[in-house]
């Protein structure tokens, strides 16, 4: 049996979507846990490209059973048509390995009108520059107990009556944003429509995950955004209404603590951020636009354009420490090619003195922390063809030991290009 977690060490888009992928070779099983169409997991395989929003990226190998935890916030429009986009691109039989948690909430058209309308009219310092996907409305809803549950359209009466409860409640706010509220049934018939097809997918999802860790299965737990997006612990307000962190997988797939077995955190060779907020070894520079460019970061559910930095090691020690890292996977190590040098951020000046904690609560205010550099040896030639670590130039293989020594994290996988082939494993969690 292995119970791996695969978590976003940054700010989101580390690749978490490549890794999982890769990874489901050896995998039985593949769980959702948290956040919702906000995600944008990308898949290269051969020549295509898919971005998955709410399916796990489990889901292009046809013996993985695909899982959407309870943890989740689920947009119905955007599940049933991801389902259907891979069934027009030759994908078959989505639906039959594919459940849902009858306890994840249902994010419903109010809830993006208010995350439009909320994010349209703030002042341009308080946007958060949220994917307006209407998550942070969804899981306000599930924690003032107003939340419309997946397992509500079991029963088109009481799903009708909560609705009903929920639209009274946000109706002040609509219109105080300036929008309209929606009629009742413009809302509950549609959606009694999508129910038909929803229905027959929804299970009780910590029963079977139990089930399947039990009978010796290989369970990865896939997370979604990252560590400093996470509610509790990224950096806060500008991070999502989720538990990104590892254990964020077992409330969100309702499976105990103890039994996720390896917790894999998957980091970029450098830092990206999409949305506002603190992001203290940004670049505006010429190295910031190499980093865009090469790596093409823009996102990949809105298309805006990433913000780019180099390494933070402070953050990810942060990350290693919050989530429990077992290994490292570190992607993207490619795009760094061509830089003659490089810098990676291993401390910070702060007011009381130089630390190498990363100051969450204090990098929000300009010029209170200022970054310290540590400058390295960059490298010219081509790594995309690299699968094993010997076969890196001498500069690539030292950043990364760098890395891991800084972090006290082995290094399970390093990632030289978006496709699966183009991967250097060096310990594989999945045995
Ligand atoms: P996720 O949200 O963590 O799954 O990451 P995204 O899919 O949003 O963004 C990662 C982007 O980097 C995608 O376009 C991937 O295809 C791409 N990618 C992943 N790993 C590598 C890599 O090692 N090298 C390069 N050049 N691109 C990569
Ligand atoms: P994946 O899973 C990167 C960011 C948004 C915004 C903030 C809040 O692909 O890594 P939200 O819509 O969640 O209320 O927005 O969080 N954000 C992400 N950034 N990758 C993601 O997911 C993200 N999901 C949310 O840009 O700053
Ligand atoms: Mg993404």
């Amino acid at each position: 049996m292995s119970a791996v977690v695969i978590v976003g060490a940054q700010w989101g888009d580390e690749g978490k979507g490549k890794i999982v992928d890769f990874y489901t070779e050896r995998a039985d099983w593949v769980v959702r846990y948290g956040g919702g169409p906000n995600a944008g997991h990308t898949l290269v395989v051969g020549d295509e490209k898919i971005v998955v929003r709410l399916l796990p990226s489990g889901i292009l190998r046809e013996g993985t059973r695909c899982v959407l935890g309870q943890g989740m916030v689920i947009d119905p429009t955007v599940l049933l048509s991801e389902i259907d986009d891979l069934t027009r691109r030759g994908r078959h039989g989505i639906e039959q390995r594919l459940l849902v948690s009858d306890r994840a909430h249902l994010i419903l058209p109010y809830h993006i009108t208010i995350d439009c309308l909320r994010e349209s009219k703030a002042a341009a310092a308080n946007a958060i520059g949220t994917t307006k996907k209407g998550i942070g409305p969804t899981y306000e809803d599930k924690a003032r107990r107003n939340g419309i549950r997946t397992g509500d359209l079991r029963d088109a009466t009481r799903l009708r009556e909560r609705i009903a409860l929920a639209i009274e409640a946000w109706a002040p706010t609509i219109l105080a944003l300036g929008g309209e509220v929606p009629e009742l049934d413009s809302i509950v018939e549609p959606l009694l429509k999508q129910a038909e097809r929803i229905l027959p997918l929804l299970t009780p999802v910590s029963q079977i995950v139990d089930k399947a860790l039990k009978d010796g299965a290989h369970v990865l737990f896939e997370g979604a955004q990252g560590t400093l997006l996470d509610i509790d612990h990224g950096t806060y307000p500008f991070v999502t209404s989720s538990s990104a962190v590892s254990g964020g997988a077992a409330i969100g797939s309702g499976v105990g603590p103890n039994r996720l077995r390896n917790i894999v955190g998957i980091t970029k060779a450098y830092c990206t951020r999409v949305g506002a907020g603190p992001f203290p070894t940004e670049l505006n520079d010429a190295h910031g636009t190499h980093l865009r460019e090469v790596g093409a970061e823009f996102g990949s559910v809105t298309g805006r354009p990433r913000r780019t930095g180099w390494l933070d090691l402070p953050a990810l020690r942060y990350a290693a420490r919050v989530n429990g890292f077992d290994g490292l996977a570190i992607t993207k190590l490619d795009v760094l090619t061509g830089l003659d040098k490089l810098k990676v951020c291993v401390g910070y000046d702060t007011p009381t003195g130089r630390t190498e904690e990363f100051p969450i609560d204090d990098i929000e205010v300009p010029g209170r922390v200022t970054p310290v550099y540590q400058e390295m040896q960059g490298w010219k030639d081509s790594i995309a063809n690299a699968r094993r670590l010997e076969s890196l130039p001498g500069p690539a293989r030292a950043y990364l030991n760098f890395i891991s020594e800084q972090t006290g994290v082995p290094l399970y996988l390093v990632s030289v290009g978006p496709k699966r082939d183009e991967t250097v494993i060096l310990h594989n969690p999945l045995v």
